[in-house]
């Protein structure tokens, strides 16, 4: 395992597609996302990639065969939230995201490794919380590492506005 460097973007991209296409697949009902969004969404995910790991707002470790092959990988951002009261004062939050590991190398530990190693980077730099969104597949890694559940809530907003602003 080593910390992911701007020169993995290509790799950590496929990692994410890869990633969207399984939560995808383990979707019950919904939406599918189509090629042409996920492209998109990938070609922004690097160029922000890019520039927040230039600002030293988003790290991350990549596990690689002995042969140099990346067979898993994960990112934490340094995600801006408004202040709040407590130990760091808040400001930012250890966000764990993009976590994917290649089929053929999963339940062996690789996955678990990487966020032992995210949350390690996260403590030593005197956070006091993590926050993520877990997927039905990794759901049980990070309960394994201590992650609960959390107090969030959200509202899907209609798409009525969002098509007629977009138009
Ligand atoms: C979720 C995901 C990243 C987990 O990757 P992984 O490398 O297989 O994870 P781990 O190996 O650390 O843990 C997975 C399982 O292997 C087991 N395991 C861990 N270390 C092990 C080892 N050394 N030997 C054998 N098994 C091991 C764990 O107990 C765990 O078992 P369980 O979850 O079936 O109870 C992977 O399934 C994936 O890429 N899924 C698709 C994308 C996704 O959902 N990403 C998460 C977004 S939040």
């Amino acid at each position: 395992m080593r910390p992911a460097r701007r020169t993995d973007l290509a790799v950590l991209s496929a990692h994410r597609l890869g990633m969207w296409r399984d939560i995808e697949s383990v979707r019950p009902e919904g939406r599918r996302w189509t090629d042409a969004e996920l492209d998109r969404s990938l070609a922004v995910y690097r160029r922000w990639a890019a520039r927040e790991m230039r600002a030293g707002h988003l790290v991350g470790f990549v596990v690689e065969t002995l042969d140099g092959r990346p067979v898993g990988s994960g990112m934490l951002w340094l995600q801006p939230v408004q202040p709040r009261p407590g130990p760091d004062g808040g400001f930012v939050q250890p966000y764990i995201h993009s976590m994917f590991t290649d089929p053929a190398f999963r339940g062996r530990g690789v996955a678990s490794r990487i966020v032992r190693a995210l949350v390690r980077w996260a403590e030593d730099r005197g956070y006091s919380r993590i926050a993520l969104h877990a997927s039905p597949m990794g759901r049980p890694v990070y309960e394994r590492l201590g992650f609960a559940p959390s107090r969030e809530m959200r509202l899907e907003l209609p798409s009525r506005r969002r098509r007629a602003r977009a138009r």
